[in-house]
């Protein structure tokens, strides 16, 4: 949801922030903007729609100077166009922004009847002016820049220029933002993919801390204005897990990452023993059975814990509630004593989620949180008791693939090990489970080896208007999940269903060009899949059944029909969802979109 990155360097800053911006491409692709300094001026270039459109206009007309900032957007106010596009600015002030500036109807008033002249209808463009407005007042430079700050009122992470000196500003509250630096330079921005090609050591902004920084020295503060330290960490190695080649899309890369996901977690979290180990979450080990868990996500993540309910609920026997962010965070929710929040994301950023993560806390400060996270350093990691990383590596493409599956699998082993520790399970028991986990790595494997398998299902999309996932049990949220991946990336309606409810309304929508995709596994309600898919098929649907039934088993006049490996309880969903995340790829290329970056959406949501 923006991406932003600022440098100051010892040498020309233009393809340091391009690059940068590259990589964070996939946090927004409305518009991007780069304004540098030199001689004493700003000069700035901005460009609508993706990156290369801005890379075209500095190739023409680059851009010199050792300090710059740089942007890419997704839209919250102002549609996507050049004027709205960051870098915003004043003469001698420069700002690039991720987050929302909630007061900013109020504060652009107040500032334009003091002379300002905006250019855009962003919120962002406030904060440039604004800054000006105060420094004229005040000749102390950092406290103008906290008092700035300080009458914002909303989320962000700031990067700002000025054109008479050599500095970089910057500021964190309720966005992400860090910093790095190497012996050539010192940066801000969003995400480390962005600097680590450039930097050797990261330090991460803890929330409300802003500073500013030249060539030698970076200072920091805390929100109250009081000098903090910057603990430098060695810059995580990230360079080549970011390369997409030679796959065609990141996501197909991603999808075919999956198997080695598997293992990797796996062998992180289990030693050939049936005790399952988290180290990063280690008040599991000791803490009494919790009498209920609530677990909050947004999206795809919010289709994992939907599935995990199923495996806890089994074995614990005690409430597990799941529920989305957005919802949960306004809904007055009752918290009681001795319950566990289970948060869920891959970017661990996602504002909805963060911001149920701090209710639960302000609400109950004694129970404890768990987060489900892709990224170690994210604001859902610091601000949680404990993390089960996802052990994904960067997941570019916006559909979320790998990241969706390894959540799966680290929740079905958090399961296993509360069903062992708190004697639902026996060690056998436990030791099987693992087994045909492993043995999932092997048949997710074992899929993605022949990808033509999965051709046969797209001429069935040609002429769809919509399309219908059906599932039951833990299928039922892959059902969701299944809808979710198509729609996002090739644009065409699909809806997840429960089967059994299905003929409660949704039967009416079904004719010969609503494919209907039937998930039907042996573990979970099989018999009662297949009335509700007879149910279906009697009314002209297409049907396309995702099944690990033997041939003969399987009914007849199925349209399409994917086998996929025998999993158990627990297994089954981790090779169920590489078909359909294959048949949402194969139908989007075919659609021709942009798969990687689908419009409208961006990949992390650190807007409300
Ligand atoms: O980073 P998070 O897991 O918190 O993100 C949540 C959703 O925004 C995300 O899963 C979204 O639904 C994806 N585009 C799905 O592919």
């Amino acid at each position: 949801m923006c991406g932003i990155i600022g440098a100051i360097a010892r040498n020309p800053v233009q393809n340091t922030l391009l690059h940068a911006l590259k990589t964070m491409e996939y946090r927004g692709y409305d518009s991007a903007g780069i304004c540098t300094v030199s001689q004493q001026q700003l000069h700035t270039q901005k460009a609508k729609g993706k990156l290369i459109n801005l890379e075209t206009l500095l190739e023409k007309e680059p851009l010199e100077g050792n300090l710059g900032i740089g942007h890419t957007r997704w839209a919250t106010h102002g549609v996507p166009e050049v004027r709205n596009a960051h870098p915003h600015q004043t003469e001698s002030i420069a700002v690039v922004h991720n987050g929302i500036i909630e007061n900013h109807q109020r504060l652009r008033e107040m500032l334009q009847a003091s002379g300002a002249t905006f250019a855009s209808d962003t919120d962002s463009e406030t904060i440039p002016w604004l800054w000006q407005q105060v420094l004229e007042g005040e000749t102390n430079q950092e406290k103008a820049f906290l008092d700035t700050l300080n009458q914002l009122e909303g989320a962000f992470a700031i990067a700002g220029i000025r054109n008479n000196e050599q500095k970089l500003w910057f500021a964190r509250r309720g966005s992400p933002l860090l910093l790095a630096r190497s012996p050539d330079g010192v940066f801000v921005a969003s995400d480390a993919l962005a600097v680590g090609a450039v930097a050797t050591e990261v330090y991460y902004l803890k929330e409300g801390q802003w500073g500013w920084s030249d060539l030698e020295h970076v200072h920091i503060f805390d929100a109250q204005g009081k000098k903090a330290e910057v603990m430098w960490e060695a810059m995580p190695e990230m360079v080549a897990a970011t390369e997409k080649d030679p796959y065609k899309h990141y996501m197909l890369k991603e999808i075919h990452e999956q198997p080695r996901v598997f293992l990797d977690i796996l062998h992180a979290y289990t030693d050939g023993s049936p005790h399952i180990h988290f180290p990063q979450a280690t008040f599991i080990e000791t803490a009494p059975l919790p009498s209920r868990i609530i677990m909050v996500a947004c999206g795809t993540s919010y289709h994992t814990a939907l599935t995990a309910r199923y495996w806890l609920e089994r074995y614990l026997k005690i409430p597990v509630e799941v529920d989305v962010a957005s919802e949960f965070r306004y809904r007055d929710p009752v918290i009681a004593e001795n319950t566990w929040m289970i948060t869920l994301s891959q970017s661990g950023e996602t504002a909805d989620t963060l911001e149920a993560l701090r209710l639960f806390k302000r609400q109950t400060p004694n129970n404890k949180s768990l987060v489900f996270c892709n990224v170690a350093h994210s604001s859902m990691v610091r601000e949680s008791d404990g993390l089960i990383e996802l052990y994904a590596g960067p997941e570019i493409g916006v559909a979320s693939t790998k990241a969706y599956t390894a959540q799966l699998l680290t929740l079905a082993l958090f399961s296993l090990k509360l069903a062992h520790q708190y004697n639902a399970m026996d060690d056998e028991s436990v030791m099987q489970h693992i087994q045909a986990l492993f043995a999932a790595a092997d048949g997710a494997k074992a899929l993605l080896e022949k990808p033509k398998t999965f051709d046969a299902l797209t001429p069935l999309f040609s002429q769809a208007h919509g399309s219908l996932f059906l599932g039951r049990g833990p299928c039922y949220p892959l059902a969701l999940e299944g809808a979710l991946k198509l729609k996002e990336i090739s644009y065409l309606h699909a809806e997840g269903y429960p089967a059994g409810e299905m003929k409660h309304g949704p039967i009416a929508l079904i004719d010969e060009n609503l494919p209907v995709i039937v998930i039907a596994l042996r573990q979970y309600h099989l018999d009662k899949v297949i009335s509700n898919l007879h149910e279906v098929q009697a009314r002209g649907a297409k049907i396309i059944l995702v099944t690990d039934m033997q041939k003969n088993e399987i009914p007849e006049n199925i349209n399409a029909t994917i086998h996929i490996p025998e999993g158990d309880f627990f297994s089954a969903p981790l090779l169920a969802a590489i078909p359909l995340q294959y048949l949402a790829y194969n139908v989007a290329c075919d659609k021709g979109t942009d798969v990687d970056q689908p419009r409208n959406l961006a990949k992390s949501v650190t807007v409300e």
